[in-house]
């Protein structure tokens, strides 16, 4: 899978930009605040419909005009996708995918497989469990789209489950209409959590096996499922069972803090290495190393599901590791188109023999 050429709009300081990009290896060069993050958040964007930077969509227009367009020709093995993304201030974008307007970014399903890894991943291990949910839910929802479905669902049951429990209603009307509520979540949960788990132990078996590779043996990386839900090895029903009765055991205490307490929302990942939690222990070299093995794993993860590799977006992360894991990255560029940004050139004798492209970025233009 590889983006072909992109094509910006007023988009953040791209006044208007229009460039074929290599199938391997780009290398995007450039000082600080020239544009290259904003590069590759306009790919970002095609893949998953949203930023990764912000949540207001309006940020991202120019600031001196009112309306941006990014364009992306995706090819595959099997498939031509034209991406189009337009965005005008105060109204909702409009994504088209082959000139079809889509209902909602929503419906922007696996057009492009992309993997992420830049300087703020390392929130993943450093912050609370909405990172690392978050993490889960982008990278399952591009192996599995009727994942990002049951998310929309189980967050739009929960929305609703907890305007009815902050109610003022009577207690007993209230528990009355949560039977139906409590049944919905406890389906559609049970969904999330399957899946969740089933990603976790394949992400956990290959992020061990590369992070070992990575620190010659030294450090042992553990990925566990965390969940106030029961899950292992257990069926649907059995998790369904349980996750129904825990919540109904909860509901006056829900009802007392006017949230809802159990279910996948409140999921985690646990991180370890060498049998110590990552998070309070870890250096960040250490850490930045976990970061790189996971989204390595993350990349053949996505292979072998999909069947084709992702596009690899790097986002400033090679000034940050030793030369021995720079040369483990490099390496594993072999297969799959890589978009690379850097404040200085890459001087690694590795990225001599292969086949790449130099960008030079600077206010919003690049020149080869
Ligand atoms: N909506 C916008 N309109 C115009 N300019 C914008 C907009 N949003 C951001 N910018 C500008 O784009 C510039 C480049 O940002 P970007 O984050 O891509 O830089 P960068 O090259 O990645 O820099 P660094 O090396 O510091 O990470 C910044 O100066 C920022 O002020
Ligand atoms: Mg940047």
């Amino acid at each position: 899978m590889n983006v072909e050429n992109i094509r910006l709009i007023n988009f953040r300081n791209y006044k208007s930009l229009n460039i074929k990009l290599n199938e391997k290896i780009n290398i995007f060069v450039g000082k600080n605040a020239q544009g290259k993050t904003n590069l590759l958040e306009s790919i970002y964007i095609c893949a998953t419909g949203r930023s990764f930077r912000t949540n207001k969509d309006k940020e991202i227009i120019n600031l001196d005009k009112n309306e941006a367009y990014i364009g992306a020709n995706i090819k595959t093995d099997r498939s031509q996708k034209f991406i189009e993304i337009k965005m005008e201030r105060d109204k909702q974008k409009r994504i088209r995918v082959n000139k079809v307007e889509l209902k909602s970014f929503k419906e922007l399903n696996s057009g492009l497989n992309i993997v992420v890894f830049c300087p703020d991943d390392l929130r993943l291990i450093k912050d609370g469990p909405f990172e690392r949910r978050n993490f889960l839910d982008m990278s399952i929802s591009q192996i599995k789209p009727v994942y990002k479905h049951n998310i929309n669902r189980y967050n739009k049951i929960l929305f609703q489950r907890n305007n009815l429990i902050k109610s003022n209603k009577s207690k007993s009307s209230i528990i009355s209409l949560l039977e139906v509520f409590d049944l919905q979540l406890v389906k559609t949960g049970t969904e999330i959590i399957i899946s969740r788990n089933e990603f976790i132990k394949e992400l956990s078996k290959k992020s061990y096996n590369i992070h070992n590779s990575l620190t010659s043996g030294k450090e042992e990386l553990e990925i566990n499922y965390i969940s106030n839900v029961k899950f292992e090895d257990k069926n649907k029903i059995d998790i369904e069972k349980n996750f129904l009765e825990k919540l109904k055991a909860n509901t006056n205490k829900d009802l007392i803090t006017g949230t809802t307490e159990i279910g996948p929302h409140r999921d985690d990942m646990e991180i370890k290495i060498n049998n110590i939690d990552a998070r309070n222990f870890a250096s960040q070299g250490q850490q930045r190393t976990i970061v790189l093995s996971i989204k390595l794993s993350e990349v053949e993860m996505i292979r072998s599901e999909r069947g084709m590799y992702p596009v690899l977006l790097l986002d400033d992360v090679f000034s940050e590791l030793d030369e021995e894991r720079r040369r483990y990255l490099i390496r594993s560029f072999n297969e799959m188109q890589t978009i690379i940004t850097s404040t200085d050139i890459i001087n690694l004798t590795e990225l001599d023999k292969v086949d790449k492209s130099i960008f030079y970025i600077e206010n919003g233009k690049v020149l080869q």
